[in-house]
């Protein structure tokens, strides 16, 4: 069994290793000669923990991962072919934008030799994998393949487990030939018992986008409880833990905060609600779930200005993370890349510190000045923001961040401290819906 992967990103790079770990030849594909040659050379184009060892292992021990550039190469002697490319919204409007999907399924359709199955793992809305399907169709006889939805379900920061150890695998198929293959290649998960839903190609597509839909649902919902519990002087935590004990709702996605951010749940609720206004269908709860979440971080940011009267102008702001959540380098539609720059564009001076996000970040703000570790941003402070919970965020000597700091005041968007101990250092603590 030879696969395919299209695409070297996030899933594209973390399925195709986790596929030859399981024990397939896996090649992986992509245009960007850059990133192909670093990767060739074992460095992962991200930071996700663990990929750098598994890259080195199947690269270089094992073989059983290559590279290439060249599609029609390497469709050649392909029993599989995922396309993993990105499918971000689309510049102005709410829709996921599916140019790269169509161009590779354009490229495959030119280049199918032998019978494979084309597997869709990219996010897309319902319809997407039939209209690949029709692409293929106009230059290739539908005996030479089949079509088929396998969403991805890993989180960034751990991705490797979650491929390798998923809730379940969702494959829509539409004839048993596919279906057959698929649970071939997924067998290693079949052995240690995962569950594997085996539906059709319309549900596969729902399922991941309700899916990613529901947990930001709970994630604003908390939000806004925690809000309600700031005004009334509730506490959002005894709150959420109260709440998550039922075991009908669960204690998980229940932390608020300043809002999700991310590669997917954004683009993902945005392009939910588009598919189905398409179809003349509305999501209310998923609009307001949107509208809620885009105005999170920027009444966050307020709060932060309303503290210094909002004459921010000239006043040392330390920020600690800058990624959309720990363990990773990614850094798209980061609240703490929104709150950063709402604060700089009314004059603050800004100094920040994450562990791995910062070259990323100062791609898109670099006038705000990267230092080299927490007690460089502490230092001269007026505020601190703790915006993402990287562990090492976790275990601050509170008494040498007040020295530090040029007035102890921090604000911990992550509920990571108790607001009375930190308060006992005579530190003014503000978190999140306490
Ligand atoms: N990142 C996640 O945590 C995650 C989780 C689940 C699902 N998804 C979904 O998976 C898809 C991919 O996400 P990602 O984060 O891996 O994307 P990414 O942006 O990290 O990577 C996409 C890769 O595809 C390559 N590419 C684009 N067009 C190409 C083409 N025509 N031929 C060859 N390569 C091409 C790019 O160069 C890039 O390396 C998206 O639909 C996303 O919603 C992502």
């Amino acid at each position: 069994m030879k696969i395919v992967m299209v695409g070297t990103g996030y899933v594209g790079l973390v399925s195709g290793l986790c596929f030859a770990e399981f024990g397939f030849e896996t090649l992986c594909v992509d245009k960007n000669q850059a990133r192909l040659n670093g990767i060739s050379k074992g460095v992962c184009p991200f930071f996700e923990p663990g990929l750098d060892d598994l890259l080195v292992k199947h690269l270089n021990l094992t073989k059983r991962f290559s590279l290439s550039n060249n599609l029609q190469e390497s469709l050649k002697e392909a029993n599989v072919v995922f396309i993993t490319v990105g499918t971000p919204t689309k510049r102005l409007e709410n829709e996921a934008d599916l140019k790269a999907v169509h161009e590779v399924a354009k490229e495959i359709a030119e280049n199918i030799i032998n019978y494979c199955v084309v597997v869709i793992k990219s996010t897309v809305p319902v319809g997407t994998t039939r209209k690949i399907k029709e692409i293929i169709s106009q230059k290739v006889s539908e005996d030479k393949f089949d079509i088929v939805s396998n969403p991805e379900f890993l989180s960034e920061g751990s991705a490797i487990k979650d491929f390798m150890r998923p809730d379940r695998v969702v494959i829509g198929t539409e004839n048993k030939k596919s279906e057959s293959i698929m649970q071939e290649i997924y067998n290693p998960l079949y052995l240690q018992e995962t569950s594997i839903v085996l539906t059709t190609i319309e549900s596969a597509e729902v399922i991941k986008y309700a899916s990613n839909s529901f947990l930001a649902t709970k994630i604003s919902f908390i939000n806004e409880v925690a809000d309600l519990c700031e005004t009334i002087g509730g506490n959002v935590l005894d709150v959420a833990k109260a709440m998550g004990l039922d075991k009908r709702i669960g204690e998980k996605f229940l932390h608020a905060g300043p809002g999700f951010g991310g590669s997917c749940f954004p683009k993902d609720v945005k392009a939910f609600s588009a598919t189905a206004k398409k179809h003349d269908v509305e999501l209310s709860i998923i609009n307001a779930v949107n509208a809620s979440n885009e105005a999170r971080p920027i009444k966050i940011a307020s709060r932060i200005k309303n503290r210094f009267n909002n004459k921010l102008e000239g006043i040392v702001i330390g920020i600690l993370g800058l990624s959309f959540k720990p363990n990773t380098d990614d850094i798209r539609n980061s609240t703490s890349i929104i709150i950063a720059n709402e604060l700089y564009k009314s004059g603050a001076i800004i100094k920040c510190f994450d562990p791995y996000a910062m070259n990323n970040a100062k791609k898109v703000l670099p006038d705000l000045n990267y230092c080299n570790s927490v007690d460089e941003v502490c230092k001269g402070s007026s505020a601190l923001i703790i915006a993402t919970e990287w562990n090492e965020f976790k275990v601050f000597d509170l008494n040498k961040i007040k020295k530090l700091m040029k007035d102890p005041v921090i604000f911990d968007l992550r509920n990571i401290y108790n607001n009375e101990a930190v308060k006992d250092f005579g530190i003014e603590y503000h978190g999140v819906g306490q």
